[in-house]
This record gives structure tokens, C-alpha cells and sequence, in this order.
């Protein structure tokens, strides 16, 4: 049988970078050999943004622009609007069952979220116990492959705990997933920070132009203990660096460039202005094909809708087997 992948995105603003080396890459390689369904977390979104839900509304068609952008081909690939499959969260209260508190107190990734994020009200049980409603996501679609940056491990070994209790207690019918980290785990941000986030400004969006992609990498750090360009720099660690090995298909080039930069023989500018122009050209084509799309948003609808469909009946059909093993599918007519 096909395998099947499940990940998402919250539509809080445009992919960047990050989001492609972490995870889009691996789906735009794996579409053809999977079944593909892809979430579009509206729901999981408003766990943080339930005060401003007009910031989603407009992202959930952002984010499926840039899925189309890069090149996700919706014949194979299935968008799922998260808030039109209600099942999600009916499958979210059985396994609240299933999960305790210390467990997810313990969860470094929501941890950390927290931290950032700070909720003067106090933390809201939604948001401490998304990863419970992240496993109803991947298990419903029973899964086998899960395709996220490297922050989501914790999410993917919560949904291992939980089918493998849920299978246990009520018979053999949810599939445990696998992780898929991608080969740039993570990608650090503009400033050198641990890793792009939009909250930071230090992102380079798929959907940057010419443009604004020369600004943001002309203004990249890059080694600050560098003073001179005739100072040995240093290659490891360096953010114009990572970007190199991971997009610039030139690798003559970027060898060449790492070489001098240690020897204190090119400047941070001509380093910058490759970069640039290898960004640009991988942005080119993912622009071209946004264009196209652009130019058509009924048919983005449609696709949406088609892919939302499809994976609705696929997440009706698990809770006819989740009920039943659960004993609680009472059928009256009989
Ligand atoms: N938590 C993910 C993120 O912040 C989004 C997400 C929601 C997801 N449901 C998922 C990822 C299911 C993988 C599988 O990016």
C-alpha cells in the first residue's frame, strides 16, 4: 500500500527559508511516492491567536500560494483547511484521555513557545495542550511520515505515545508516524539568530522580490570578529555560510569562497553578492509559478476545497474505526 505523509503549517504569515529547508523540500521530493496531505493548521493558529482571528483568514490562501509556489503539485498533493475537518476534534478529546499533565509540562518546544509568547492572562489550556490536538492531526490521517523542522520532534514523539497507548487499550487501528527532519535541520535567521522567525524580522520570505532579497542579504551578519576584509574570517557558524551550502547549487563556488574567507582574501560584500544571486535564482522559478496562480484564485479555491474534501472522507472513515474500537459507535437503526 502507498505510504501516507500528514504534516502542516499554521497560517500565521508567508513560508520562508526556514520553512523550506526544514520540511518543503522533503515534501516536494516525496509527493510523488506518498499519499500527501498537507494542513493548513487555522485551528492550531488560533491557540495563539484567538484575539485576532482576522490575522488567519488572509494567510490560510497566503500559505497555499506558497505551497503552489514551490511547487507542490495539488493532483498529488492534498491541502486540508485544518478548521473544515471537525473530526479533528473529536479525536482531540478521546486522546486527552490518554496524555497527562506532567507529560505535556514537559514538552521543551512548548516550553520554549511559551516563554516567547508572553500570555498575560496566564497560559491558555488550548495552547499547553496543542500537542495533544497535533497527534489527532497526524493520527487521523494515519500517517506513516511526518515531514516537519527539527522543533517538532517533541510533537511526533507525543503522537507515538499516544497511538501506541490508544492501540494498546482498544485494538490495532492508528499507525504510529515517523519523523522526516530535513538535511538543514535548521536554518538561523538573518541576524544570526538560532532560526528565522517572523516575530524577529529576520526571515527571507519565498515570496521576497529581487528586491527585498538583496536588502535582507546585503544586511546579513556574518563573522563579527571580523573587522577587515583582510582578517581570517571564520566559515563555521557563519549564517552567509549556511545559506550558501544549502542554496547554492555551486559548490566549486561556495569551496572557493569559504577558502579565501579564511585566509582574509574576499570582503563580506562579494560574499553577499553571490549569495544573492544564488537565492535569487532559486527564488526565480517559485515567483514564476506564483504568478500563475496569482493570476487565478478560483482555481486556488478549488483546490483548497478538493483537498479539504478529500481529506475530510479520509479522517471520517478513522473515526468510524476509532469509534467502533472504542465502543462508542452506537447504531440505533438497528
Ligand atoms: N506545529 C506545526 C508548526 O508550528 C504545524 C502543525 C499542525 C503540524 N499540525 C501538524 C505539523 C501536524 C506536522 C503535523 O509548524
Amino acid at each position: 500500500m502507498t505510504k501516507r505523509i500528514l504534516t502542516g503549517d499554521r497560517p500565521t504569515g508567508p513560508l520562508h527559508l526556514g520553512h523550506y529547508v526544514g520540511s518543503l523540500q522533503n515534501r516536494l521530493r516525496l509527493q510523488h511516492e506518498y499519499d500527501t496531505y498537507i494542513l493548513i493548521a487555522d485551528v492550531q493558529a488560533l491557540t495563539d491567536n484567538f484575539e485576532h482571528p482576522e490575522k488567519l483568514h488572509d494567510n490560510v490562501l497566503a500559505v497555499a500560494l506558497d505551497y503552489l509556489a514551490v511547487g507542490l503539485d495539488p493532483a498529488r498533493t492534498k491541502f486540508v483547511i485544518q478548521s473544515m475537518v471537525p473530526e479533528l476534534a473529536e479525536l482531540t478529546i478521546y486522546f486527552m484521555n490518554l496524555v497527562t499533565v506532567a507529560t505535556l509540562e514537559r514538552n521543551p518546544t512548548v516550553k520554549e513557545e511559551i516563554k516567547q509568547r508572553n500570555f498575560t492572562r496566564g497560559v491558555p489550556v488550548g495552547f499547553w495542550s496543542y500537542p495533544i490536538s497535533q497527534a489527532a492531526d497526524i493520527a487521523i490521517f494515519k500517517a506513516d511520515l511526518v515531514p516537519v523542522g527539527d522543533d517538532q520532534l517533541p510533537m511526533i514523539e507525543q503522537t507515538r505515545e499516544i497511538v501506541r497507548r490508544f492501540n494498546s487499550l482498544y485494538g490495532k487501528v492508528l499507525v504510529e508516524p515517523k519523523a522526516m527532519v530535513g538535511e538543514v535541520a535548521r536554518l538561523p535567521g538573518t541576524d544570526g539568530g538560532a532560526k528565522m522567525s517572523k516575530s524577529l524580522d529576520n526571515c527571507v520570505y519565498l515570496s521576497d522580490s529581487s528586491e527585498a532579497l538583496r536588502k535582507r542579504v546585503m544586511s546579513m551578519f556574518t563573522d563579527p570578529t571580523r573587522i577587515h576584509p583582510t582578517d581570517p574570517g571564520h566559515v563555521e557558524g557563519n549564517p552567509v555560510f549556511t545559506y550558501h551550502d544549502a542554496f547554492n547549487p555551486d559548490k566549486t563556488e561556495v569551496d572557493e569562497l569559504k577558502e579565501r574567507y579564511r585566509q582574509g582574501k574576499v570582503g563580506d560584500v562579494e560574499v553577499k553578492q553571490k549569495l544573492f544571486a544564488a537565492l535569487d535564482r532559486f527564488l526565480t522559478p517559485i515567483r514564476e509559478r506564483r504568478a500563475v496562480y496569482q493570476a487565478e484564485p478560483g482555481k486556488v479555491r478549488e483546490i483548497l476545497i478538493d483537498g479539504t474534501r478529500k481529506g475530510r472522507a479520509l479522517a471520517q472513515a478513522t473515526m468510524d474505526d476509532v469509534r467502533r474500537a472504542m465502543k462508542i459507535a452506537y447504531d440505533f437503526a438497528q
